[in-house]
Order: C-alpha cells, then sequence, then structure tokens
C-alpha cells in the first residue's frame, strides 16, 4: 500500500473546483473551515430549516440548500450521518451532480455495504481522517494535521487518484501522513476498532471496573478518579509513546500489577468476543442489526442513552467533574465525536 506526505501532494486538481460539503457536524465544520483557509471555493449544504446553518454563517461561510449546492459542485462532500447518505444521494446528488463530479466520503461504510450505488460517470473516493472532527480543525489551524487513509472506489472521471491525494494534502493530512486503503478495510477496521477498544471495549472495561470497587464497598467518587478520569493521562502517554514507552514511565508497582493481571482481565474469552465481534463486521451481520435499529428508529440505542444517563458512573462523574469546569470543551468546539 502507497503512502504520501505533504511534498508528495499536488493540489493543484482542486483549483476552479466548487467544493460543496454536505453536512456542518464534527467533520463537516472542521474540514470546511480547513478547506475554506487553504484557499478553495467552498460551499456547504444544509437541508431547509437546519440547525447548523447559523453556525455555518457565523463562520463566513457561504451556505446553499442541498439541490443548489450539488448543481454547483465538482465535488460533494458527504459529511452526514453515514446512515443519511443514501437518502442524501438518492434525493439529491444523483439527480444534481453533473457528469463526471466526485462524491467523497470520510468513512466508508455507505459505500462498502452497498446502501448507495454511484452512477458510472462519478468518481467515488475517500478521505477518512484519523482523528474526530475537533482534532481535525486544531491540528491544522497549528499547522499540522491528523493522519487520514485515502482510497478510490469508482474512477469515473480517469482522474481520481489525483484529486483524491489532493483533498488530503489540502486537509493538511500530508503533514502527518496519507495511506492507501480500501473502502473495505477502513470500514472493518474502523467499525472493529469501535466496538472493541474505542467505544464498547473501553467503557464496559471502565464500568466493570467501577462497579467492582463499589460493590466492594469503596467510595464511588474515588472509583471514578482511579477508573475513569486517570484513562485520559495513560491515554495520552500511549498516544505519544505507545504501550512499551508508557509502561517505562509508569512506577514498577503499576507494571507489575499490570503484567500479572492485564491478560486475566482480558484473556482468551474477550480474545474470542473480540474475534466474532470482527466476524460479524464482515459478513454483514452488524450492519443488517443497524438497518433493523435505524427502520424502527434506534429503540436499543434510545432506550440504552437513556438509562445510562442515571448509573451511578455517570452521576458521580458529572458531579465531580462540575467542580472542575477547566475540563470542558469550550462552546466553540462543542459538537465533536465519532470515533
Ligand atoms: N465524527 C467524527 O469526528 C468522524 C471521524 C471520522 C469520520 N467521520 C465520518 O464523517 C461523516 C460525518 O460524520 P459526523 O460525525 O461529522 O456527522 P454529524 O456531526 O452527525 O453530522 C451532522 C450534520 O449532518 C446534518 N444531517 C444530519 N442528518 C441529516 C439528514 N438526514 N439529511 C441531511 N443532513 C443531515 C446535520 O444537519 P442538521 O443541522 O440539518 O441536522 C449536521 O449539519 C460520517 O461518514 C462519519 O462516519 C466522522
Amino acid at each position: 500500500m502507497r503512502r504520501w506526505y505533504d511534498a508528495d501532494l499536488d493540489r493543484q486538481p482542486l483549483e476552479k473546483r466548487i467544493i460543496a460539503v454536505f453536512g456542518y457536524g464534527a467533520q463537516g465544520r472542521a474540514q470546511a473551515r480547513n478547506l475554506r483557509d487553504a484557499g478553495l471555493q467552498v460551499r456547504v449544504a444544509l437541508r431547509q430549516g437546519s440547525a447548523s446553518r447559523a453556525r455555518a454563517e457565523a463562520d463566513g461561510l457561504t451556505v446553499l440548500d442541498p439541490d443548489t449546492a450539488a448543481e454547483q459542485a465538482d465535488i460533494a462532500v458527504l459529511l452526514v450521518p453515514d446512515t443519511a447518505q443514501p437518502r442524501l444521494y438518492e434525493d439529491v446528488l444523483a439527480r444534481h451532480l453533473k457528469p463526471g463530479a466526485a462524491l467523497l466520503f470520510a468513512h466508508g461504510y455507505a459505500i462498502h455495504h452497498g446502501h448507495l450505488r454511484a452512477r458510472d460517470d462519478l468518481d467515488v473516493i475517500m478521505v477518512a481522517p484519523l482523528g474526530i472532527g475537533e482534532q481535525v480543525r486544531a491540528t491544522f489551524e497549528k499547522g499540522a494535521g491528523v493522519p487520514a487513509l485515502v482510497a478510490v472506489h469508482q474512477d469515473g472521471s480517469g482522474q481520481a487518484w489525483p484529486l483524491v491525494l489532493a483533498y488530503a494534502g489540502a486537509g493538511g493530512h500530508g503533514r502527518a501522513g496519507v495511506m492507501e486503503t480500501t473502502f473495505a478495510e477502513e470500514t472493518e477496521t474502523d467499525l472493529f476498532a469501535e466496538q472493541a477498544v474505542l467505544v464498547g471495549g473501553l467503557s464496559e472495561l471502565i464500568r466493570a471496573a467501577f462497579d467492582t470497587l463499589v460493590e466492594a464497598g469503596y467510595q464511588p467518587e474515588v472509583a471514578y478518579f482511579c477508573c475513569l478520569h486517570e484513562v485520559k493521562l495513560i491515554a495520552d502517554m500511549i498516544h505519544e509513546r505507545g504501550i512499551a514507552g508508557m509502561r517505562e514511565s509508569i512506577s514498577e508497582v503499576a507494571d507489575l500489577g499490570a503484567v500479572q493481571q492485564g491478560p486475566r482481565i482480558i484473556g482468551a474469552a474477550s480474545r474470542e468476543a473480540m474475534r466474532k465481534a470482527l466476524a460479524e463486521v464482515r459478513s454483514g451481520e452488524f450492519d443488517r442489526q443497524l438497518q433493523r435499529e435505524q427502520a424502527a428508529g434506534f429503540p436499543t440505542l434510545k432506550a440504552h442513552r437513556h438509562q445510562a444517563k442515571d448509573d451511578l458512573i455517570e452521576t458521580v462523574g458529572k458531579r465531580l467533574r462540575d467542580r472542575m469546569p477547566w475540563m470542558r470543551a469550550s462552546d466553540d468546539e462543542e459538537g465533536g465525536h465519532g470515533a
């Protein structure tokens, strides 16, 4: 697989091209501002009554209705939720995009699972930033960038590769590294990592450890600080130095305990559960579950979110965090989410 850095990424294919960013949420806001600041012609496309419109206009961007934006676009960047992309394509983009235009994704889900089949003349390309929207913007402003994965699913124009590389370069990703992938690899690894580590595994590990301490009679506040609050300190160290580097930075007491207990806690049963989760992602079983949930209005998700708010770890955590207002994300950058 190929890799590129800034000096390899020619921005010329984006010159005089109109980039329409559909959606102004976590990624849309970050990418639209980065592209504008890179000197490119950016339009933001929002549906009527969109809650994001005021913010986009306050950021100095031109906001258009989706049909007009699609008519003008050389590149349509789909930064609405993955589950909303097929409908956006069918209702707007399929009808209005000019021949040879490009559909650009930040995640391969809708294409890989076959929910969106683009016209043959269109480029179907992906620049998947390896970071949440807030980081995409904050690193760009510092003159750096987050790494990104790039892929071409369909090369309708015959120029899809130069275009996808130019977009990755304009977004600052070449400063950290741009790597070739496929829509299948990006989608499957991203979903698996969210489920096994970033969202599913990490949340449950924290909750189980917190519950274990509280059940044993320790103060919930102390359990919260040990099992949740301090995760950031360790995660930052792992991020900067790797796991081995983090282990070198902690005490011998902590390291010996980790060596003895870590593989017992995440043992054979957890590894088997990870293989099963990966198999369900690869077979399409997870996608079928998601489609059923979406069709029913996400009842499982809503019930879980509602109930989780009342959990002890959340109520205790909120109380403690309220006394540390400096920890809150600033209003300016709120709205970043996604793994
Ligand atoms: N979140 C991340 O940091 C992250 C990281 C890597 C990749 N990605 C990928 O980036 C893409 C965008 O994700 P995101 O998290 O940035 O999305 P998001 O924040 O949930 O997107 C919100 C935006 O989409 C619009 N929107 C929501 N539902 C819509 C619909 N049914 N039709 C049209 N517009 C709709 C909203 O407009 P209204 O104001 O009208 O509701 C809002 O402007 C996804 O493919 C995701 O997988 C995200």
